[in-house]
């Protein structure tokens, strides 16, 4: 548990690579809001990890795309006195602790990772900074002596790499590390694409398709056409007891923006139209996106004040990553 014996530590990021989508806020966003005050936490835009496949190096957007992110957590609901909130590569120690821990993974634990296979079965070439970002991701967690890391589905193995890793180097070298556990929220842990409800909602999908994720600065029209024509099974009627993966999808997404249960869901829609169901979908989005985009536009209108809140949090995180490098400095006899 945490150093002070109270509050769970809890570390998590997102990745300054395309637009945060729906999927991004029920899995992670809502949940690292829901339990803030219960914990101490840093979320950390982790834009070293955004740079391991080369269509997201863009030098002039990237710096934009960090304090973008930053700005959509506190729209969420982040509390920036109560959080450290920060960007990855502004805390060198980051890096370093992935070197040392580099030295103590085994490669084969690497090449078993499914997002690392999925990623790199889609390319010609890979750099091996994506076969080495869940060391990355390791570090991350391991700098600030994490308990919990909040995330949605797909991350879930990183983070038991991330025990493993750590577990590892505890036993070879001494107690250094934290074992970390990850959450997942009970539902919209792995909301799937609007016009392909077999697929996880992803960023770069949204890139290239229109109708594939409902975006958190979205227009309202523009959320509308997706929420609309998203895919539902042949059928007209809603037959909850077959209902295919669109529908499902569908489902999993009102419950998880109201709270409501699969089976008062299923009792109000049995035998009406998917495009009743659409429709409170579609409402439900717009309630939870439209205080969102009004807070997120207070806090681009002003990116100095943003700067300056990223900064004093960095030099706030970094005294806490520092001392964690130097115990795993200690344990393998480098460092001054
Ligand atoms: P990324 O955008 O890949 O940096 O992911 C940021 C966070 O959002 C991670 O915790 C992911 O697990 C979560 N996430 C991304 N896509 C989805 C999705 N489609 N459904 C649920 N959670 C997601
Ligand atoms: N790999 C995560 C993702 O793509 C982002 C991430 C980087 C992260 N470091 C982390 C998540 C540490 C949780 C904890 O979603």
């Amino acid at each position: 548990m945490s150093e002070s014996g109270a509050r769970p530590r809890v570390f998590s990021g997102i990745q300054p690579s395309g637009d945060l989508h729906l999927g991004t806020y029920l899995g992670a966003l809502r949940q690292w809001v829901e339990h803030q005050h219960e914990r101490e936490n840093v979320f950390c835009v982790v834009d070293l990890h955004a740079i391991t496949v080369p269509e997201a190096i863009d030098p002039k957007g990237l710096k934009a795309k960090s304090r973008e992110v930053a700005a959509l957590y506190f729209a969420s609901g982040i509390d920036p006195d109560a959080n450290l909130v920060f960007v990855q590569s502004h805390v060198r120690e980051h890096a370093e602790l992935t070197w040392l821990l580099n030295c103590t993974t085994p490669l084969g634990w690497l090449h078993r990772m499914t997002q690392f296979k999925a990623k790199s079965d889609a390319r010609e070439s890979v750099s091996t900074g994506l076969l080495d970002y869940p060391v990355l991701q390791a570090a991350d967690i391991l700098l600030y002596d994490t308990d919990l890391v909040p995330v949605g589905e797909d991350q879930v193995q990183h983070v038991e790499l991330t025990r493993d890793i750590a577990q590892r180097f505890n036993h070879l070298f001494g107690e250094v590390f934290t074992l970390p556990d990850a959450t997942v929220p009970p539902s919209g842990a792995r909301v799937m694409g609007f016009d392909d409800p077999d697929a996880k909602m992803s960023k770069s999908v949204a890139q290239e398709r229109d109708r594939h994720a409902v975006n958190l600065l979205d227009d309202e029209s523009v959320i509308k056409k997706t929420v609309m024509s998203a895919v539902t099974d042949s059928g007209r009627e809603f037959r909850f007891e077959h209902a295919g993966a669109g529908v499902r999808n569908l489902l999993g997404v009102l419950r998880s923006l109201t709270g409501e249960s699969y089976e008062a869901l299923a009792d109000r829609y049995e035998g009406r139209g998917y495009g009743d169901l659409k429709k409170d979908v579609l409402e439900a989005i717009l309630e939870t996106v439209r205080p969102i985009r009004e807070r997120y536009e207070a806090y681009a209108a002003d990116p100095a004040e943003l700067d300056a809140i990223l900064a004093r949090n960095a030099d706030r995180a970094r005294e806490h990553a520092a001392r964690t490098l130097k115990r795993a400095q200690d344990a393998l006899g480098v460092g001054a």
